[in-house]
């Protein structure tokens, strides 16, 4: 299958172009570089063993994502171009919704144009909102509480809409919980501009001395420990969801919403306990206050994708934390 993967050359679309290239699928990336480095593409071209055909371009570039889905014949999109920071979109919300939201609305056009109804979009757990129970299934009501949330939200309630218009589309929804870790190789991974919003980014900047320390948000939560519990999984039992929602699409139209996690939950001193045996380094910490909009819990119940897209989460936390490690020791000593 030729698959045009948008946000191709970013943290998640680079690992899941690995899988897609391995699996004998033409994978070709499209990619503002916004929040990414053309690095990216020699890499995946050492771990791939060839080229992997890449466009700069914007989704919100209709005309260029026209053309580029019919030069390449393009079956299916994979839809990851998106800005991601929760406190950002509450500075930025335009930025975020025409980057999120109209970015769609014009990658749709093109499709449309083509005549290309498969499309696998990057949504995210935060659209569930505070839980009401635990874990989150997929059909725990959605309320998204920041910018961020409400466009991946607003972006899944357009492409259900384009469903009920027309059944020959086959769109899938992942709802990512928190996506860690990195290539074996070490080559390609999560390399952040700037300070790391999320945990497993930070910790590893730690504990390769480019911090003092963590700061905890929060020790106080009704938690075993009193740290946030969140559902990590491996960036490439990430990916390998991505080929298999391609091959459930394959067989089957309509709009599914499918949740991507472990079921498992870790703390935050879960985590730092696991990255610190993971790369015989410590990392300092300090508790701090609560971080403002924080869930005490969060955890996917993964039962959804094991049934339509007969997948497991199957990496460890310590393998999330080694290869993260690794890719952190690799662009250390380039
Ligand atoms: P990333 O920033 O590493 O990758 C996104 C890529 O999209 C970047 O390479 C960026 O340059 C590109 N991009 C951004 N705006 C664009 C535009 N207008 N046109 C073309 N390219 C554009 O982020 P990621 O972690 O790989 O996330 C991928 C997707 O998954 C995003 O939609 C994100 O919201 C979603 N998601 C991520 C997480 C996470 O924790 N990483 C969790 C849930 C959902
Ligand atoms: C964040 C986003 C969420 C997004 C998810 C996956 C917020 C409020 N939510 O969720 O929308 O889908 O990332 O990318 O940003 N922590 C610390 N110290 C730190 C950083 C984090 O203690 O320096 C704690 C947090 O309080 C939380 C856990 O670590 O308990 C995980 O945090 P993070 O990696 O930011 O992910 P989420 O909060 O789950």
């Amino acid at each position: 299958m030729n698959v045009l993967l948008t946000g191709g050359a970013g943290y998640i679309g680079s690992h899941t172009a690995v899988v897609l290239s391995q699996l004998g699928h033409q994978v070709i990336l499209y990619d503002n570089l916004s929040n990414s480095s053309c690095i990216v593409l020699e890499k995946l071209a050492q771990i791939a063993g060839r080229k992997i055909p890449f466009v700069k371009g914007d989704v919100r570039d209709t005309g260029l994502l026209s053309n580029v889905l019919a030069s390449y014949e393009i079956n299916a999109v994979v839809h990851f171009a998106g800005l991601k920071a929760v406190g950002e979109s509450a500075q930025k919300p335009i930025d975020y919704y025409t980057n999120n939201v109209q970015g769609t609305i014009s990658l749709l056009q093109a499709m449309q144009l083509r005549g290309i109804k498969t499309i696998v979009f990057s949504s995210s757990a935060t659209v569930y909102g505070e839980p009401r129970y635990l874990p989150l299934d997929e059909n725990h009501p959605t309320n998204a509480t920041n910018p961020y949330g409400r466009t991946k939200l607003h972006v899944e309630e357009m492409l259900r809409d384009v469903v009920t218009s027309d059944s020959q589309w086959r769109i899938a929804c992942l709802r990512y919980f928190n996506p860690v870790g990195a290539h074996e190789s070490g080559l390609i991974g999560e390399s952040p501009c700037g300070a790391p919003n999320n945990l497993m980014p930070y910790i590893v900047q730690v504990a390769a001395g480019q911090r003092a320390k963590l700061e905890v948000f929060g020790g106080d939560y009704p938690t075993p420990d009193g740290t946030g519990v969140r559902d990590y999984i491996h960036v490439m039992d990430l990916a390998e969801g991505h080929a298999a929602t391609l091959n459930l699409l394959s067989q089957t139209t309509g709009w599914h919403a499918i949740n991507l996690g472990t079921g498992k939950g870790y703390s935050v001193l879960d985590m730092i306990q696991a990255f610190e045996k993971a790369s015989g380094r410590q990392v300092p910490y300090e508790v701090v206050a609560r971080r403002a909009g924080d869930v005490a819990e969060c955890f996917a119940y993964p039962n959804k994708a094991r049934e339509l897209l007969n997948m497991t989460a199957r990496r460890t936390l310590n393998e999330m934390c080694a290869s993260a490690w690794r890719f952190q020791q690799s662009i250390q000593f380039e």
